[in-house]
Protein backbone atom coordinates (compact mmCIF):
# COMPACT_ATOMS: atom_id res chain seq x y z
CA UNK A 1 0.00 0.00 0.00
CA UNK A 2 1.38 2.92 -0.71
CA UNK A 3 2.47 5.46 2.24
CA UNK A 4 -0.74 7.66 1.53
CA UNK A 5 -3.12 5.61 1.52
CA UNK A 6 -1.90 3.89 4.47
CA UNK A 7 -1.79 7.14 6.61
CA UNK A 8 -5.59 7.89 5.11
CA UNK A 9 -5.91 4.15 6.44
CA UNK A 10 -4.84 4.74 9.81
CA UNK A 11 -6.51 7.76 10.31
CA UNK A 12 -9.99 6.24 9.32
CA UNK A 13 -9.57 3.22 11.80
CA UNK A 14 -8.62 5.82 14.52
CA UNK A 15 -11.60 7.98 13.68
CA UNK A 16 -14.06 4.92 13.41
CA UNK A 17 -12.72 3.38 16.81
CA UNK A 18 -15.58 2.71 19.24
CA UNK A 19 -15.87 0.56 22.62
CA UNK A 20 -17.91 -2.45 21.96
CA UNK A 21 -20.39 -4.22 24.17
CA UNK A 22 -22.41 -6.19 21.76
CA UNK A 23 -19.52 -8.98 20.40
CA UNK A 24 -20.62 -11.50 17.87
CA UNK A 25 -20.88 -15.43 18.89
CA UNK A 26 -18.30 -15.97 16.47
CA UNK A 27 -15.22 -17.61 18.08
CA UNK A 28 -11.75 -15.74 17.64
CA UNK A 29 -8.24 -17.41 17.77
CA UNK A 30 -6.20 -17.16 20.91
CA UNK A 31 -3.09 -17.69 18.64
CA UNK A 32 -4.00 -14.34 16.39
CA UNK A 33 -4.61 -12.25 19.54
CA UNK A 34 -1.18 -13.35 20.56
CA UNK A 35 0.18 -11.87 17.34
CA UNK A 36 -1.26 -8.82 18.00
CA UNK A 37 0.39 -9.05 21.26
CA UNK A 38 3.68 -9.65 20.14
CA UNK A 39 3.18 -6.15 18.07
CA UNK A 40 1.95 -4.61 21.40
CA UNK A 41 5.23 -5.18 23.15
CA UNK A 42 7.19 -3.41 20.80
CA UNK A 43 6.32 -0.20 22.82
CA UNK A 44 8.39 2.28 24.18
CA UNK A 45 8.53 2.54 28.09
CA UNK A 46 11.14 4.76 30.25
CA UNK A 47 14.54 2.93 30.65
CA UNK A 48 12.96 0.42 28.49
CA UNK A 49 11.51 -1.43 31.57
CA UNK A 50 8.96 -2.89 29.25
CA UNK A 51 6.45 -3.61 32.65
CA UNK A 52 3.79 -4.57 31.03
CA UNK A 53 2.53 -8.44 31.33
CA UNK A 54 -0.52 -9.67 29.66
CA UNK A 55 -3.28 -12.57 30.85
CA UNK A 56 -5.14 -13.70 27.52
CA UNK A 57 -8.27 -15.68 29.09
CA UNK A 58 -11.00 -17.81 26.97
CA UNK A 59 -11.70 -20.22 29.80
CA UNK A 60 -15.83 -19.51 29.95
CA UNK A 61 -15.07 -19.97 34.40
CA UNK A 62 -12.78 -17.31 33.91
CA UNK A 63 -14.51 -14.73 32.35
CA UNK A 64 -17.50 -15.80 34.38
CA UNK A 65 -15.53 -15.00 37.79
CA UNK A 66 -14.57 -11.79 35.91
CA UNK A 67 -17.61 -10.82 35.02
CA UNK A 68 -18.43 -10.51 38.27
CA UNK A 69 -15.07 -8.73 39.77
CA UNK A 70 -16.12 -6.32 36.82
CA UNK A 71 -19.86 -5.12 38.67
CA UNK A 72 -21.36 -7.49 35.90
CA UNK A 73 -20.31 -5.66 32.71
CA UNK A 74 -21.77 -7.84 29.87
CA UNK A 75 -18.87 -7.56 27.55
CA UNK A 76 -16.52 -9.79 29.68
CA UNK A 77 -18.37 -12.95 29.15
CA UNK A 78 -20.09 -11.55 26.10
CA UNK A 79 -16.45 -11.42 23.92
CA UNK A 80 -14.49 -14.28 23.18
CA UNK A 81 -11.41 -13.63 24.32
CA UNK A 82 -10.68 -11.57 27.46
CA UNK A 83 -6.81 -9.63 27.97
CA UNK A 84 -6.09 -8.23 31.29
CA UNK A 85 -2.85 -5.77 30.66
CA UNK A 86 -1.26 -5.72 34.65
CA UNK A 87 1.68 -4.16 34.94
CA UNK A 88 4.55 -6.19 37.58
CA UNK A 89 7.28 -3.15 38.55
CA UNK A 90 8.72 -5.75 40.86
CA UNK A 91 9.51 -8.49 37.65
CA UNK A 92 10.38 -5.88 35.55
CA UNK A 93 13.23 -4.78 38.59
CA UNK A 94 14.17 -7.76 38.56
CA UNK A 95 15.01 -8.05 34.64
CA UNK A 96 16.41 -4.68 34.67
CA UNK A 97 19.78 -7.03 33.02
CA UNK A 98 17.68 -8.00 30.15
CA UNK A 99 16.33 -4.56 29.20
CA UNK A 100 19.63 -2.88 28.90
CA UNK A 101 20.32 -2.66 25.30
CA UNK A 102 23.07 -5.28 24.11
CA UNK A 103 24.82 -2.58 22.29
CA UNK A 104 25.80 -0.75 25.36
CA UNK A 105 29.53 -1.48 26.63
CA UNK A 106 29.68 -3.25 30.07
CA UNK A 107 30.15 0.20 31.48
CA UNK A 108 27.94 2.21 30.23
CA UNK A 109 25.20 -0.69 31.12
CA UNK A 110 26.68 -1.07 34.96
CA UNK A 111 25.93 2.91 35.11
CA UNK A 112 22.36 2.94 33.46
CA UNK A 113 21.46 -0.37 35.58
CA UNK A 114 22.43 1.71 38.96
CA UNK A 115 20.56 4.93 37.63
CA UNK A 116 17.62 3.01 37.60
CA UNK A 117 17.93 1.06 40.76
CA UNK A 118 18.49 4.47 42.30
CA UNK A 119 15.88 6.09 40.97
CA UNK A 120 12.86 3.75 41.81
CA UNK A 121 14.91 3.14 45.67
CA UNK A 122 14.18 6.68 45.90
CA UNK A 123 9.95 5.87 45.39
CA UNK A 124 7.83 4.27 47.86
CA UNK A 125 6.24 1.06 46.59
CA UNK A 126 2.99 3.11 45.33
CA UNK A 127 4.87 5.49 43.58
CA UNK A 128 6.64 3.06 41.43
CA UNK A 129 3.74 1.05 41.03
CA UNK A 130 1.34 3.77 39.70
CA UNK A 131 4.84 4.47 37.63
CA UNK A 132 4.88 0.98 35.93
CA UNK A 133 0.72 1.88 35.31
CA UNK A 134 1.14 4.77 32.96
CA UNK A 135 3.75 3.02 30.91
CA UNK A 136 1.41 -0.20 30.68
CA UNK A 137 -1.04 2.80 29.07
CA UNK A 138 1.42 2.86 26.86
CA UNK A 139 0.92 -0.56 25.91
CA UNK A 140 -3.19 -0.39 26.27
CA UNK A 141 -3.05 2.52 23.12
CA UNK A 142 -1.10 0.30 21.24
CA UNK A 143 -3.21 -2.78 22.24
CA UNK A 144 -6.48 -0.87 21.04
CA UNK A 145 -5.09 0.47 17.61
CA UNK A 146 -3.74 -2.75 16.72
CA UNK A 147 -6.98 -4.65 17.17
CA UNK A 148 -8.95 -2.29 14.92
CA UNK A 149 -6.57 -2.56 12.34
CA UNK A 150 -7.04 -6.32 12.75
CA UNK A 151 -10.74 -6.18 12.10
CA UNK A 152 -10.95 -6.96 16.05
CA UNK A 153 -14.00 -4.95 18.04
CA UNK A 154 -12.93 -4.14 21.95
CA UNK A 155 -13.71 -3.31 24.87
CA UNK A 156 -11.42 -1.37 27.39
CA UNK A 157 -12.62 -1.81 30.94
CA UNK A 158 -11.36 -0.23 34.18
CA UNK A 159 -14.32 -0.71 36.24
CA UNK A 160 -13.68 -3.71 37.96
CA UNK A 161 -12.22 -4.52 41.55
CA UNK A 162 -8.60 -4.58 41.55
CA UNK A 163 -7.94 -6.99 43.87
CA UNK A 164 -10.76 -9.28 43.10
CA UNK A 165 -8.97 -9.56 40.02
CA UNK A 166 -5.84 -10.26 41.12
CA UNK A 167 -7.10 -12.79 43.12
CA UNK A 168 -9.09 -14.66 39.81
CA UNK A 169 -5.83 -14.23 37.86
CA UNK A 170 -3.12 -15.80 40.29
CA UNK A 171 -1.81 -11.88 40.14
CA UNK A 172 0.70 -10.77 42.79
CA UNK A 173 -0.40 -7.88 45.10
CA UNK A 174 1.52 -5.19 43.42
CA UNK A 175 0.21 -5.79 39.76
CA UNK A 176 -1.25 -2.66 38.23
CA UNK A 177 -4.50 -3.15 35.83
CA UNK A 178 -4.27 -0.71 33.30
CA UNK A 179 -7.01 -2.80 31.79
CA UNK A 180 -8.93 -5.34 30.83
CA UNK A 181 -10.04 -5.65 27.35
CA UNK A 182 -13.02 -7.31 26.19
CA UNK A 183 -11.97 -8.45 22.31
CA UNK A 184 -13.81 -10.00 19.73
CA UNK A 185 -15.79 -9.61 16.23
CA UNK A 186 -18.50 -6.64 16.55
CA UNK A 187 -22.03 -7.66 16.94
CA UNK A 188 -25.20 -6.21 15.27
CA UNK A 189 -25.71 -2.95 17.48
CA UNK A 190 -22.87 -0.14 16.92
CA UNK A 191 -22.68 2.35 19.67
CA UNK A 192 -22.83 4.98 16.87
CA UNK A 193 -20.26 7.94 16.31
CA UNK A 194 -17.62 8.67 17.83
CA UNK A 195 -17.44 11.87 20.17
CA UNK A 196 -14.34 13.74 20.68
CA UNK A 197 -12.95 17.73 21.96
CA UNK A 198 -11.78 19.21 18.60
CA UNK A 199 -8.16 19.31 18.22
CA UNK A 200 -8.29 23.30 18.87
CA UNK A 201 -9.56 23.02 22.09
CA UNK A 202 -6.68 21.14 23.00
CA UNK A 203 -3.54 22.39 21.19
CA UNK A 204 -1.61 25.96 21.76
CA UNK A 205 1.61 26.51 20.46
CA UNK A 206 4.40 28.29 22.05
CA UNK A 207 6.51 30.06 19.35
C1 LIG B 1 -8.86 2.80 30.32
C2 LIG B 1 -10.32 2.77 29.93
C3 LIG B 1 -11.25 2.23 30.81
C4 LIG B 1 -12.60 2.14 30.46
N1 LIG B 1 -13.48 1.50 31.30
C5 LIG B 1 -14.72 1.20 30.85
C6 LIG B 1 -15.57 0.35 31.58
O1 LIG B 1 -15.24 -0.16 32.64
N2 LIG B 1 -16.79 0.08 31.06
C7 LIG B 1 -17.21 0.59 29.86
O2 LIG B 1 -18.33 0.28 29.43
N3 LIG B 1 -16.41 1.40 29.15
C8 LIG B 1 -15.18 1.71 29.59
N4 LIG B 1 -14.33 2.46 28.83
C9 LIG B 1 -14.79 2.99 27.54
C10 LIG B 1 -14.94 4.50 27.54
O3 LIG B 1 -16.12 4.86 28.21
C11 LIG B 1 -14.90 4.96 26.10
O4 LIG B 1 -13.63 4.71 25.55
C12 LIG B 1 -15.18 6.45 25.94
O5 LIG B 1 -16.48 6.78 26.39
C13 LIG B 1 -15.06 6.87 24.48
O6 LIG B 1 -15.90 6.06 23.69
P1 LIG B 1 -15.35 5.18 22.50
O7 LIG B 1 -14.21 4.35 23.01
O8 LIG B 1 -16.51 4.31 22.10
O9 LIG B 1 -14.95 6.11 21.41
C14 LIG B 1 -13.01 2.63 29.20
C15 LIG B 1 -12.07 3.18 28.33
C16 LIG B 1 -10.75 3.26 28.67
C17 LIG B 1 -9.76 3.79 27.68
Amino acid sequence: MELQSFRSAIAEVLKNRRSCRDFAPQAVEAAEVAEILELVATAPSAWNLQPWRFVLITDPETKEALQGAAFGQKQVTGAPVVVALYTDMVDALDRVDDVLHPSLPAEAKEGTKQRILGSFGRMTTAERDQWGKAQGNIALGYLLLLLELHGYASSPMLGFDPPAVRKILGLPDHAELPALIAIGKAGPVHPGPQHRFPVDQLLRYVE
